[in-house]
């Protein structure tokens, strides 16, 4: 699995400037949708998850399981992570690949952050030499953690699944079972006075299935709907789900990929745990046979996941190099 938002920070490897300063107006009246999972009646779970989808392709969920006590040993651990001096942190730097700990103070008004990045689960995939020893608790808390979220992104996919009439399974199935890579990004954006302009995570869809996020109490995320830009709201112990672009080319675009940024804050650090959810490199994705047919032709071309990847890498190449002819030096 790459990780896609470490990708080279020039103004020519992103989404152009104007589609990320795309509709700057702040939505009032609608809301991000939040779920409580703990209800009872599960077809109106199904159905709440399936229309957050298709309408947001994002959503907060509340009550879902995960003991908030495990969640705050995760932000602990993580805080502890960044609050080490450099030269400790730098022990599981990055080696020009894509796991380990990053400083990226580089990218202007894109990205500005720091961030460690490391694969979760298969067990066959990971690489400990990435995962901070210091502090200690690091690894147990974070293997019990991606337990819960493996768990709880299989129960948002089996609902999901239903919501489409397919078996539960489906859409689990569809990105390789247990062979999906789970990875953990923990992303840190300290204070900065420019925070009126997007420096954080520029906006962007995740290129795989789903990512559930949890961030900490300094809002900053925002998602992208009907040309205007949401603010979510900070609850406690939610998780955020997010689709990625694999999820709506399975469903043949019923699923939304949600476009989303996050910025930083300007006097308090913001800190978000996203684990993102991949097919691996060499599974073919595509459009569901099951959701196509006569009056609803395959929308997206079937491609190994890695192909995919490098698509929409060359794509921003390319608007990249659009926008630096068009866009005028003062912007
Ligand atoms: C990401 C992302 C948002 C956030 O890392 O892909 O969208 O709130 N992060 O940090
Ligand atoms: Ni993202």
């Amino acid at each position: 699995m790459v990780d896609e938002r470490d990708q080279d920070t020039s103004s020519s490897s992103l989404p152009s400037l104007s589609k990320q300063l795309a509709g700057t107006t702040l939505g009032g009246s609608a809301n991000v949708p939040v779920v409580d999972l703990s209800v009872s009646d599960e077809e109106f779970l199904v159905r709440e998850v399936v229309k957050a989808s298709e309408e947001w392709g994002i959503f907060q969920v509340v009550n879902h399981g995960i003991p908030t006590e495990l969640m705050q040993q995760l932000q602990v651990a993580g805080k502890q992570f960044f609050d080490l001096p450099e030269t400790e942190k730098e022990a599981v730097a990055k080696e020009g690949g894509f796991e380990g700990y990053k400083r990226n103070y580089l990218g202007g008004i894109d990205n500005w952050d720091e961030h460690l990045f490391h694969r979760l689960s298969p067990p066959s995939i990971i690489n400990y030499k990435y995962w901070p020893k210091n502090p200690p608790q690091y690894r147990e808390v974070t293997e019990e953690y991606t337990k819960h979220i493996k768990r709880l992104t299989e129960m948002i996919l089996g609902w999901l699944s239903e919501g489409l009439d397919l078996p539960r399974v489906a859409l689990t199935q569809s990105i390789g079972d247990d062979t999906a890579e789970y990875a953990l990004r923990i992303n840190f954006y300290p204070p900065t006075k420019h925070s009126e302009l997007t420096i954080g995570a520029a906006a962007h869809s995740d290129m795989g299935a789903i990512a559930l996020l949890v961030p900490n109490e300094v809002p900053g995320l925002q998602a992208f709907k009907d040309e205007q830009w949401f603010d979510l709201n900070y609850i406690n112990s939610a998780v955020v789900v997010i689709l990625g672009d694999q999820l709506m080319r399975i469903t043949n675009g019923r699923f939304k990929n949600v476009f989303h940024r996050a910025k930083s804050d300007r006097e308090r650090v913001r800190i978000s745990w996203p684990i993102f959810v991949a097919p691996r490199d060499d599974m073919s994705i595509g459009p569901l046979p099951e959701l196509t047919g006569d009056d609803n032709p395959p929308k997206f071309e079937t491609l190994l996941y890695k192909d995919y990847i490098d698509k929409k890498i060359k794509g921003w190449a390319l608007e990249g190099l659009h926008s630096l002819l068009k866009t005028p030096k003062t912007i």
